[in-house]
Formats: structure tokens, C-alpha cells, sequence
């Protein structure tokens, strides 16, 4: 089976739950993210027409190149939901098979998937027939470290048209702790010819080249990486340039950024859910400040710009 090619850039922003709106897509693009990911979406849900389902999808034509991922269980209502897309703007299409929810695995959804390799099979057939996009598949090691389906399930990828495999370095078991299993990437990067992007504690420059070394894949995925920290994007462009460390960013810089993402927010969600919504980011850019617990807690009392924006010129 032939597939559609799709150049992916070597680093990509992974999709995020909850976390890679519009607002996240677009303040990552200022700082060197060439590709990037929307927050996975259930096809039930988006055929049923759940209007905050929709919204996780809104983009603009700066959010550019794009990829929508989806969580499925089942063929035909994968299909509606390739049919409905086909009016959206994006540049390919994933079939999330790594999410380790219990409410989402233990359904048949996410990594639910690599215990049912039949079914996956039928999911990624649909996928390739019936989407007008390149389609890839995201997946884990497998569901524990006695079933490492990796390598089957890629070779199936391949064999059925798709353009890519993801693959985060973690078994279902693991969820987001413990060792990065940097051999099975290989084996999976070994055993076909589509590319093979790897995701897996991405958290600098140096782990970033540790990744490209040690599985040669063929690109990374940043994810908890570019919680508060968009800077990663340049920070591992310039180690695998120049293989040297880029200075931290200063706190007055760091103030400017979480102001920025601050306006997107607002700008995207209106005020009051944009400030809500921006308290998690807000932790995670305290992290770098001093006195980052009593920043953190401020940081959750704002209820309007203006007082965050207090809060935020405090930092030091
Ligand atoms: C908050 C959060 C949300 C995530 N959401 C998704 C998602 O929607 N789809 C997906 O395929 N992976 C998702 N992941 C997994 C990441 O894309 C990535 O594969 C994983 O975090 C390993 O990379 P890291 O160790 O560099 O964080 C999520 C991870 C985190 C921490």
C-alpha cells in the first residue's frame, strides 16, 4: 500500500491534553515550533456534535502546519468523523493509541488500543481509506513491559499506508514515570521505512540529542518539556546545531512571555476562563522564579488581568 508523504520538522509540539490550545499552539510557534499538535479529540464526541469539542480544534492561519489527533474505537464512527473533517483546516491526522486514562484505556480508546491489535488494524484501515490527510499513529512501547507490541504494530502501520509512527517511550504501565525505553524506539525505527518520531522526557537540548542518538528516529516530540518553558523550541535547535547549553532567559523576559500568553488567553477564551484557564501555565512558569510557591499561590488568587499582571511584575 502506498502512503502520503508528510515532511514532519525534526521537533514537534506534542498534542497536550488540556493544555495545546490555540493560545499554547501559537506562543510556541513565536519561539521556533515548526509543528504542532492540537489536543487529541474523541470522535464520538465530535460527531455528536459537542460544541467544546469543536473548540478544541479552532485554529487560525497562523497555527500553521497543524495536526488534529483522534481518539477512536470504532470504525464507522471513525469514519463520520473523517467524513465531518474534511471541512477543517489541518495538515494530518493521528489515531491516539498511547493515552493511559483509565477512563480512556480501560474503554478500548488510547492505549486500550495495543491490547487489541484486530481492532487497532480495522482503525488504522478506515484511517488511511477514508482520510483526505496524511494519517499517522501515536503509540507506546506497548501496554506492559511483558507485551512490547511496538514493533508489530508498526510494521502493520506501515503496511497499511500510514505516514508516520509516534512513539512515546513508555509502556501503558509506566503512564509518565520511569525509564525511557530507548531500545524498543530503535527496534521500531529499525524494523520500517516511514519515519519514526520519538516522544519521551524531552526535557533540553541534551536529552533531546540522547534521543536522536541513541534510536537514530527520525524526529522528537517536546511535550511536558514546553510546560512553561516555550524557550525549549530554540533551546534544542541550538544544542544539536552547535551542541553548547543557550542562556536562560532573563526574569524580565520570562515576565514579558507569561504576559503574552496571558493576552493569547484572554484574547481566545474571554477574560474570566482565559485567567482560569491560565492558572496551570501560571504554575508551571513560576517554577523558575524565586519564591515560586508564594508566586504560584498569587498567581491563582488574579481574577482579572490587571491583577495578574500585578502579580506577574512581583515576580523575581
Ligand atoms: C498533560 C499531558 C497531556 C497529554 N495529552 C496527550 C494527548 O492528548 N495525546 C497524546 O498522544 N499524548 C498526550 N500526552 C503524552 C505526550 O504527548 C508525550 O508523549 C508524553 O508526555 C511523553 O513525553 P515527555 O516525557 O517528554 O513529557 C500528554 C502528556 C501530558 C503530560
Amino acid at each position: 500500500m502506498s502512503f502520503r508523504k508528510i515532511k514532519f520538522p525534526k521537533i514537534i509540539l506534542a498534542p497536550l491534553s488540556d493544555v495545546s490550545d490555540l493560545p499554547f499552539r501559537l506562543l510556541n510557534r513565536g519561539f521556533g515550533c515548526k509543528f504542532a499538535y492540537c489536543q487529541m479529540v474523541s470522535t464520538r464526541a465530535l460527531i455528536n456534535n459537542k460544541p467544546k469539542t469543536e473548540e478544541l480544534l479552532r485554529s487560525n492561519f497562523r497555527d500553521r502546519p497543524l495536526g488534529i489527533q483522534l481518539l477512536a474505537d470504532d470504525p464507522e464512527v471513525l469514519k463520520k468523523t473523517l467524513f465531518m473533517l474534511r471541512s477543517y483546516r489541518y495538515d494530518t491526522i493521528d489515531l491516539n493509541a498511547g493515552c493511559p486514562t483509565p477512563k480512556v484505556a480501560k474503554k478500548g480508546h488510547g492505549a486500550g488500543l495495543l491490547k487489541d491489535l484486530k481492532r487497532l488494524k480495522t482503525l488504522i484501515d478506515t484511517l488511511v481509506r477514508f482520510s483526505d490527510k496524511p494519517a499517522t499513529i501515536k503509540i507506546r512501547t506497548g501496554w506492559s513491559e511483558d507485551s512490547l507490541v511496538a514493533v508489530e504494530i508498526a510494521k502493520m502501520a506501515e503496511d497499511a499506508g500510514l505516514s508516520a509512527i509516534f512513539i512515546h517511550g513508555r509502556t501503558r504501565q509506566q503512564g509518565y514515570e520511569g525509564e525511557v525505553d530507548y531500545k524498543t524506539i530503535k527496534e521500531v525505527k529499525s524494523a520500517v521505512k516511514i519515519p519514526v518520531i520519538a516522544s519521551g522526557n524531552i526535557f533540553s537540548g541534551e536529552l533531546a540529542k540522547k534521543m536522536l542518538d541513541e534510536t537514530n528516529c527520525d524526529g522528537i516530540m517536546v511535550a511536558r518539556g514546553s510546560l512553561g518553558n516555550p524557550w525549549i523550541f530554540k533551546e534544542i535547535d541550538y544544542f544539536l546545531k552547535k551542541g553548547k547549553i543557550i542562556k536562560k532567559p532573563s526574569v524580565n523576559q520570562l515576565k514579558k512571555v507569561i504576559k503574552k500568553h496571558v493576552n493569547l488567553n484572554c484574547k481566545f477564551y474571554g477574560e474570566k476562563i482565559g485567567i482560569l484557564k491560565f492558572r496551570k501555565h501560571f504554575s508551571w512558569y513560576a517554577r523558575n522564579v524565586r519564591y515560586s510557591r508564594s508566586a504560584r499561590n498569587l498567581g491563582f488568587s488574579a481574577k482579572s488581568v490587571k491583577e495578574l499582571y500585578q502579580i506577574i511584575d512581583k515576580l523575581q
